[in-house]
């Protein structure tokens, strides 16, 4: 087994012998709240496929874009599902930067995820953590912080950036959205991004298997999906043009947005509305 530091921001009962997904990706994305467990495995999908930098990176920028545009629709009250480690540039910081009275509240059912952002949300009245699952729709709609901070009979974006693809089939992630968007007032938003194989060939989809199968030995299976089964999952909602593309191309500011090959970041972006 692996030497471990246990830093100040572990709760004692958490276990940190195994890697987490959200302190991988804080690691990924340059943040200080990992071990070297989960550096270890963050090396390991890098040295799979290198792009895998780049990716977290246009997942950033996309949450970046789709915020905005959901100020810029009205929306003060953000759900963020799967929220992870909040680093620099998290939604309450865009959301609350754009419009201060934007409520943020984070969810996820990793408890260092919540245990760290509590102490950075302390005395930042319309934002809150909660630990909790998103397979468990009325523990996550019911929990008493988000009951406080979000009124659902107005319109509320339901943000669940990189965090379908760890739910499996079996949960049927189609009929657990549809519990959520039941319980959302008409003008809401549902925000997805998410891994797809479709159109990877060659060395490409090779390395995507890779990483599929370093995380699934070392932590869970990961469940890439094609575009079809996204809509589905997100049905009853419409989204918003350009519709379910690849990250790169959802709402660039400019070309260099863009880059050469879009589709090559093998993760689609949707934003969608409750009519
Ligand atoms: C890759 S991170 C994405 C973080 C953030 N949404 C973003 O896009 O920058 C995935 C996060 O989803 C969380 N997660 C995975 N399955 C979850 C579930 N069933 N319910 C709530 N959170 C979950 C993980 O703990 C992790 O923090």
């Amino acid at each position: 087994m692996p030497m471990l530091d246990r830093p100040g921001w572990a709760p004692k009962q958490i276990d940190l012998s195994r890697p987490s997904a959200a302190r991988v990706y804080d690691y990924l994305l340059g943040g200080g709240c990992n071990t070297a467990v989960d550096r270890e495995l963050a090396k390991r999908l890098v040295d799979a496929m290198p792009q895998v930098r780049d990716t977290v990176w246009l997942n950033r920028k996309f949450l970046r874009r789709v915020v905005a545009f959901l100020v810029g629709q009205g929306i003060t009250q953000f759900l963020d599902i799967g929220s992870g480690i909040p680093s620099v540039g998290n939604v309450h910081q865009l959301a609350q930067g754009l419009d201060p009275e934007c409520r943020v509240v984070y969810v996820d059912n990793d408890p260092i995820a919540v245990a760290y952002a509590e102490p950075l949300l302390r005395d930042n009245k319309l934002a809150t953590a909660v630990l909790a699952d998103f397979r468990s729709p009325a523990q996550v709609l019911h929990a008493p912080e988000v009951r406080a901070l979000i009124d659902f009979d107005r319109p509320v974006a339901v943000l669940t950036l990189m965090m379908m693809h760890f739910v499996p089939d079996a949960a049927d992630p189609a009929r657990l959205m549809g519990r959520y968007r039941d319980a959302l007032a008409p003008g809401s938003y549902v925000a997805l991004s998410h891994p797809s194989f479709t159109g990877a060939e060659g060395e490409l989809l090779a390395d995507a298997q890779a990483i599929g199968a370093i995380v699934e030995d070392t932590m869970e299976p990961l469940y890439p999906r094609t575009a079809h089964e996204l809509l589905r999952i997100i049905a009853g909602f419409d989204p918003v043009p350009p519709g379910l593309v690849h990250l790169p191309l959802w709402r660039p500011d400019s070309a260099a947005d863009v880059g050469r090959h879009p589709e090559s970041s093998l993760v689609y972006g949707v934003v969608a509305t409750k009519p």
